[in-house]
């Protein structure tokens, strides 16, 4: 389908040295939790998750209390039946749906994709042919996804005259094809924020911070290790610039002609 390029924005994770800004991440979980959740899955990521180094952060006190709040599926018990308990900080989020044939019931049909995964998958599926060179530092691109997730959250607009859209559709710049099946999730003012000493919030309130924030945590949850890969392959460079160094000195003197 036709598909609009989403413009670059520019990340804290991106480029080799790239490491996610906690206070983002946590706002952006906010933002999941209140809004895009009782459609999103995030099947793949455990509550233990937001407090390991490299993610959001939260300490493990709020986890426990966090998973506390969620009714998780468990069972069967000795009897044989299955029930329902509070959270565990190793359980894993439950999705807002028992199965894809009931989210697509609830959503005209359409299927709300689950997010464990999907910064990355929309990088690969709806990305450019760059990521071939995505093993080069200098010319890594691994944001593709993310800056489409933000385009779109952005990208609601009036249709065009002349589209005719479905009923339960809505038309957005970025959508392949530009009908989307997802209402516009985001309003300003919709997510509270933290607030600084005079009581503004630290960011803005805005459907273009929350978008940024929703798709940054989004970022973490699809590439948990993310920090700890970039900290290990600049290791892995300078290893090899040393060790070529190395090599080239040694073969100089073995085949050293002899005086
Ligand atoms: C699809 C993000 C809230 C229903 C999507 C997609 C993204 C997304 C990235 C994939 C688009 C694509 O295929 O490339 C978000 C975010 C939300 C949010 C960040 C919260 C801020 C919601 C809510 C609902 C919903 C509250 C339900 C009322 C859907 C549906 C689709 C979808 C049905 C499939 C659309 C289609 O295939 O046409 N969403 N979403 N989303 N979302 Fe959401």
């Amino acid at each position: 389908a036709e598909q609009v390029k989403p413009p670059r924005e520019s990340w804290s994770f991106a480029g080799p040295f790239g490491t996610f800004d906690r206070a983002q991440l946590q706002r952006g979980f906010k933002v999941y939790r209140e809004v895009c959740a009782s459609c999103h899955g995030l099947s793949r990521v455990a509550f233990r998750n937001l407090s390991q180094p490299g993610g959001p952060e939260f300490t493990e006190g709020q986890v426990k209390a966090l998973a506390a709040e969620y009714q998780i599926q468990d069972g069967p018990n000795e009897a044989g039946d299955m029930f329902e308990r509070p959270g565990r900080p190793a359980d894993h989020f439950p999705s807002p749906f028992p199965n894809e044939n009931a989210a697509r019931a609830a959503n005209g049909g359409a299927y709300p994709p689950d997010f464990s995964l999907l910064a990355k998958a929309r990088t690969y599926e709806r990305g450019f042919p760059l990521f071939i060179v995505d093993a080069i530092p200098f010319f890594e691109y691994a944001e593709h996804g993310v800056d489409y997730i933000h385009a779109l959250l952005t990208g609601y607009r009036e249709a065009p005259a002349g589209t005719t859209l479905q009923p339960g559709q809505y038309w957005n710049e970025y959508m392949p094809g530009h009908a989307i099946a997802m209402p516009p999730p985001l309003s300003d003012g919709q997510v509270e924020y933290p607030k600084d000493e005079a009581g503004n919030p630290v960011v803005p309130e805005t459907v273009d911070q929350y978008s940024r924030d929703v798709s940054a945590f989004m970022m973490w949850a699809a590439e948990p290790h993310l920090e700890a890969r970039k900290a290990m392959g600049f290791k892995v460079i300078i290893f090899l610039i040393v060790f070529a160094a190395l090599l080239y000195f040694t073969k100089k003197k073995i085949w050293a002609r002899a005086h």
